[in-house]
């Protein structure tokens, strides 16, 4: 008597993933010609067929579990060549997108994100805290638009002459960085909760038995490789490209790693205003005055153009909105019947456009002394900041922990090959 296998589909999961980006599933019919042509699909149970197959079926747990969903790396040469138009890459996005939602805490900030209507109760928060700070400390120094003079380690508001100074309207000690360190702790959190489910998902699945292999890494074995290879290489993103992948598939992933080196730069740039700032305060509390003043000197804000670490915030800058045209035009140029952009990819994007933007706007406003524009465009900046910071485990950005990390596993698993060993 032959076995009877039970399908039991769960037919909310489909609706929930035609709607976030895997529209077209239901016109594969399995031919696997994307199994084939994809650059980075192991020989040994290739995707993106079998996915194709469990989400018609509606197989839930097999998908939410799936690590071969942060092995793609999105260059759509599956979805360009399947004759059915079903966009398996699409597919692969939605099914990550999912995970963004689902992985951390707080499923309501996941449901906000999934949808444009959403963005209103995500601006909404900092924008009105932001706004409250403005509005008090407009009180507080006479004006919505004020102008400055530093005097004594701190901005004392002026009438006449005097400067814009971002920092005596939003006060770094106690508005800016208690905000933002709260936000980064949030984060962190949502992370690790996030991580921590992900690791379980993928401990809870079969593992092959790879043949010939002589031991295995370890975690940190594979996440250092990851690192080297993947993140400062980019050696998957580079490879991930078909024969006559056209000039701006090939710039996809130079793009990306001039945009990931911009955040890096920025993130310095921050490190060391905060340490300044900071680490000058601590030093003269503690009755070291002169190397306290040295050590505020090098974080003071606004530095002049000559300061390395303002040239530093420059280059990021200019590397970052290299990155983003590149990274815009291909997504712009897609060919809709082949490949579709999600609300997770545009919300991404425009953010990343955001911040650069009204950054760099700031900044020009600033100098210009342009005050009616320079504060509500720092406002903006803080917002989309927050924006950016606060929510970055459920938005598509979340990629650069949960990739980490998935990838990471598969090279401890042997799903894919440590990057030496290619
Ligand atoms: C600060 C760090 C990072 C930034 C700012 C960043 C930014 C971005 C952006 C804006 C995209 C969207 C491109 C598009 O829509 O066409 C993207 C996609 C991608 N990123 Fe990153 N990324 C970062 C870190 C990483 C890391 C660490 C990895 C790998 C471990 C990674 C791998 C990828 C891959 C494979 C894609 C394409 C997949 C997709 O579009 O879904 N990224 N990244
Ligand atoms: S997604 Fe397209 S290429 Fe892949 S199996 Fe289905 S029909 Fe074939
Ligand atoms: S989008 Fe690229 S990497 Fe992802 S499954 Fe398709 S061909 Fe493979």
């Amino acid at each position: 008597m032959s076995n009877t296998v039970k399908v039991q589909p769960d037919l909310k999961f489909v609706k929930e993933l035609q709607a976030v980006g895997g529209d077209s599933l239901k016109k594969c019919y399995q031919c696997a010609t994307c199994s084939v042509v994809c650059p980075l699909s192991p020989a040994d149970n290739p995707y993106p067929r079998k996915e194709m197959v469990w989400a018609q079926w509606g197989l839930k747990d097999r998908l939410v579990n799936d690590i071969d969903i942060w092995l793609c790396h999105n260059c759509g040469t599956c979805s360009d060549l399947c004759p059915r138009g079903a966009k398996p890459g699409d597919l692969l996005s939605a099914l990550r997108n999912m995970a963004y939602r689902n992985l951390g805490p707080l499923p309501i900030i996941g449901k906000w994100m999934s949808s444009s209507a959403g963005i209103l109760p995500l601006a909404a928060i900092p924008a009105i805290l932001y706004g409250i700070i403005w509005v008090v400390m407009a009180g507080k120094v006479g004006s919505f638009l004020p102008r400055f003079e530093f005097v004594d380690h701190a901005w004392k508001p002026v009438q006449e002459g005097g400067q814009i100074a971002f920092g005596g309207l939003f006060p770094g000690d106690y508005t800016i960085d208690p905000v933002f360190m709260l936000v980064f702790a949030f984060m962190l959190w949502a992370f690790f909760t996030g991580v921590r489910n992900m690791i379980k998902a993928f401990d809870s699945q079969p593992k092959t038995f790879i043949v010939g292999r002589k031991s295995a890494p370890t975690m940190l074995q594979a996440l250092i490789d990851t690192f080297q290879y993947e993140i400062l290489q980019h050696t998957q993103f580079n490879d991930c490209n078909d024969a006559d992948a056209d000039e701006l598939d090939v710039k996809r992933a130079k793009g990306h790693r001039w945009l990931m080196f911009s955040f890096i730069a920025l993130m310095i740039v921050t490190g060391v205003v905060a340490t300044g700032h900071w680490g000058g305060w601590l030093l003269r509390t503690l009755g070291i005055e002169s190397l306290g003043a040295i050590v505020s000197a090098i974080g003071h804000t606004p530095m002049p153009f000559y300061h390395p670490i303002k040239m530093l915030a420059l280059v990021g800058a200019g590397l970052g909105v290299y990155g983003l045209i590149a990274l815009t035009k291909r997504r712009v140029n897609l060919d809709a019947a082949k490949q579709s952009s999600s609300w997770y990819d545009w919300y991404l994007i425009t953010l990343v456009w955001v911040i650069f933007g009204t950054g760099i706007g700031a900044l020009v406003f600033r100098v210009v002394g342009a005050g009616i524009l320079a504060y509500p465009t720092y406002y903006v900046h803080l917002i989309a900041v927050f924006m950016m910071l606060a929510y970055l485990p459920w938005s598509k950005l979340g990629h650069l922990v949960y990739r980490t990390v998935a990838l990471s596993y598969a090279k401890k698993i042997g799903r894919i090959p440590m990057g030496a060993d290619k």
